[in-house]
C-alpha cells in the first residue's frame, strides 16, 4: 500500500483524485494548503506528494523548499497550469521529481504516479548484502554464499565506500539492478535520490532528452523546457541500465559528464554542472562493442573503473537452495502467510538445471510452483518439465481435464458477454494477445516455458508473437 499526499486548494482536483486514485493499492490523503501539507508529512510519511504550484497561503515553491529541508528524498510531483514554465524549472531545480500540466490526462497521470511510486519503493527498500536468512525479519537482499558471490559482496562494500563510477555486468536476470541498489544503499549518498534509467527501453531520440533535458523548441514536440534525470538527481546516484544500447552522441555526452560533471540540455548552449554518481550496467559484452567501434573506448575505460561481474547462476549452484528459501520467504511475506516448504528432490532438480534466465527465472519458477503446489510443500511435480528433465507427460501445467475445461467454458462465456457490449472489440485476437503477454511475463520471457503454459507449440507461439508485435512492446513496456 502506497501513501499519496495531494496538496491542492481546488476542491475539484481533490474530488477527481479521490475518484481516480483512492484504491486498494493507494491511500490518498489531501491537504488544501502548503501549511497543512507540511504539518501532515512528518506523521503521514507519504511515499509521494502531488502538489499544485499556485495556492493560497505559502506558494508551492516555498512548500517544496521546506519539504526538502525535512526530507531530501521524498518524491514530489508538481502540478502547474500550462505556460508557467519558469516556475516549473525553478521547482525542478529544488528537486521536484517531475511535473504535470493541468488539465491532466488521467492515464498519463496514473502512469507517472506509478513510475514515481516505484522509484520511491526502490529508494526506500534497503538492499542488504549481509547474510540475512537467519534473521526473522525479512529484508530484501542480494543472496548468495558461493565463492563468486563473496567476491561480489566484497566489491559492493568497496565501491559503496567510494564515490567511483561502477560498471555492473552479467547475463540477464543475474541481479545487476539489485547490486546497483545495494551499492547505493550502502553509500554516502543513500540519503540522496537514486534514479534508474533503462537506456534500452527509451527510444533513441528521447534518451538524450530524458538524461539531459531539453530547451523549449529544440525539437518537434519540445513545447516546454524540461530537466533531465542528471539534473533531477543532483547529489544523488543515477543507474544507467543497458548502457550498451546508447547511441554515439549520447555516449559522448555521458563521457563529458563523467569527466567534468557538465553537460548542456538538448538544444541548449549553457553548460550545467551537476554532482551525480553513476552506476552503469549491461548484459552485452562491452569489450566486443568497443572492438566493433559501436561503443566509445574512452567511455568504456571511464565506466570500467570498478567492475562488478555477476556470474551466471549455473556457475554458482551452491546458491540455489539458499535463493529458493529466500524466495519462499519473500512470497510468504507478500501474501502474509507461512512459507511453504520444498521437497529435497525438488531442490536437487533445481540445482541441476542450467538456468538460462538466471535468478529471475528461478524466482519465477518458485512463484509458479507456489501457486500450483496443492499441499504445503512444493514437490518435483510442481516444477516445469524442462527443470525436472521430464517429458511433457509429467508437466504440471494445467491439462485439459474436466475441471479446467468447464472453467474455460465459464470464462469464455463471461468474455463473450463483455465483448457483446463493445462491438468494436475484436475479442479473440485481443484475448489471445493478452494471454501470450501474460505467459511470457510469467515465464520470464522463456518461450519454451510460455508455450507450455499456453498449451501450444513453440513455433505457434513465435508466429503469434510476430503477428501481434509483442516483443517490440514488451521491450518498451
Ligand atoms: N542474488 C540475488 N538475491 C536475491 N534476489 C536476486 C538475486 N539476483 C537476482 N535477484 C532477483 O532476480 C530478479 C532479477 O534481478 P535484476 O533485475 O537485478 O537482474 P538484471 O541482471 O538487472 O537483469 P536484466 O539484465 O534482465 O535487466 C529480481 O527480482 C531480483 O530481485
Ligand atoms: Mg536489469
Amino acid at each position: 500500500m502506497s501513501k499519496l499526499l495531494l496538496i491542492d486548494d481546488e476542491a475539484d482536483v481533490q474530488y477527481s483524485f479521490r475518484r481516480n486514485f483512492d484504491s486498494a493499492d493507494i491511500e490518498l490523503t489531501t491537504a488544501s494548503s502548503g501549511e497543512e501539507g507540511l504539518a501532515l508529512i512528518p506523521k503521514l510519511k507519504p511515499d509521494l506528494v502531488l502538489m499544485d504550484i499556485r495556492m493560497g497561503g505559502i506558494t508551492g515553491l516555498e512548500t517544496l523548499r521546506r519539504i526538502r529541508q525535512m526530507d531530501t528524498k521524498l518524491l514530489v510531483i508538481l502540478m502547474t497550469a500550462y505556460g508557467s514554465t519558469q516556475t516549473t524549472i525553478e521547482a525542478m531545480k529544488l528537486g521536484a521529481y517531475d511535473y504535470l500540466t493541468k488539465p491532466f490526462d488521467v492515464p498519463k497521470l496514473k502512469e507517472l504516479i506509478n513510475k514515481a511510486l516505484k522509484a520511491a519503493r526502490d529508494m526506500k527498500q534497503v538492499v542488504s548484502y549481509q547474510p540475512l536468512l537467519e534473521s526473522e525479519d525479512y529484508e530484501q537482499g542480494v543472496v548468495g554464499r558461493s565463492e563468486p558471490m563473496q567476491q561480489v559482496f566484497k566489491l559492493i562494500g568497496q565501491v559503496a565506500a567510494s564515490d567511483a563510477t561502477a560498471l555492473v555486468t552479467g547475463e540477464s536476470g543475474t541481479g545487476k539492478e539489485l547490486v546497483a541498489r545495494a551499492i547505493y544503499h550502502h553509500s554516502e549518498r543513500s540519503k540522496q535520490p537514486f534514479l534508474a534509467v533503462n537506456c534500452a527501453a527509451i527510444p533513441e531520440q528521447l534518451l538524450e532528452s530524458e538524461l539531459f533535458g531539453h530547451e523549449r523548441g529544440s525539437f518537434t514536440g519540445a513545447t516546454t523546457q524540461r530537466l533531465g534525470k542528471f539534473e533531477q538527481c543532483n547529489n544523488g546516484t543515477i543507474f544507467l541500465d543497458e548502457i550498451g544500447d546508447m547511441t554515439p552522441p549520447t555516449q559522448t555526452k555521458i563521457l563529458r559528464v563523467l569527466q567534468s560533471g557538465t553537460f548542456e540540455r538538448v538544444g541548449g548552449n549553457q553548460p550545467i554542472k551537476v554532482n551525480v554518481r553513476v552506476i552503469a550496467a549491461t548484459n552485452k559484452p562491452l569489450e566486443q562493442a568497443v572492438a566493433a567501434r559501436e561503443f566509445r573506448e574512452d567511455l568504456f575505460y571511464r565506466l570500467n573503473v570498478v567492475r562488478i561481474h555477476i556470474p551466471p547462476l549455473r556457475d554458482r549452484r551452491d546458491d540455489i537452495a539458499l535463493l529458493v528459501n529466500y524466495f519462499l520467504k519473500k512470497i510468504a511475506k507478500e501474501q502474509d502467510r507461512k512459507p511453504k516448504s520444498i521437497a529435497t528432490a525438488a531442490v536437487k532438480a533445481l540445482e541441476k538445471y542450467h538456468w538460462p534466465g538466471n535468478v529471475r527465472e528461478l524466482e519465477n519458477v518458485i512463484r509458479r510452483a507456489h501457486v500450483i503446489a496443492k499441499s504445503e510443500a512444493i514437490l518435483p511435480a510442481d516444477l516445469p518439465s524442462e527443470v525436472t528433465g521430464q517429458g511433457v507427460a509429467n508437466t504440471s501445467a494445467p491439462t485439459v481435464g474436466e475441471n479446467s475445461s468447464s472453467d474455460a467454458t465459464t470464462l469464455a462465456r463471461q468474455l463473450f458477454q463483455i465483448a457483446k457490449r463493445d462491438p468494436k472489440l475484436k475479442v479473440l485476437p485481443a484475448v489471445e494477445r493478452e494471454l501470450i503477454i501474460e505467459a511470457l511475463k510469467e515465464s520470464g520471457n522463456n518461450q519454451v516455458h510460455a508455450a507450455k503454459l499456453l498449451g501450444i507449440t513453440r513455433a505457434t507461439l513465435r508466429k503469434r508473437i510476430e503477428k501481434f508485435g509483442i516483443h517490440r512492446e514488451m521491450k518498451i513496456g
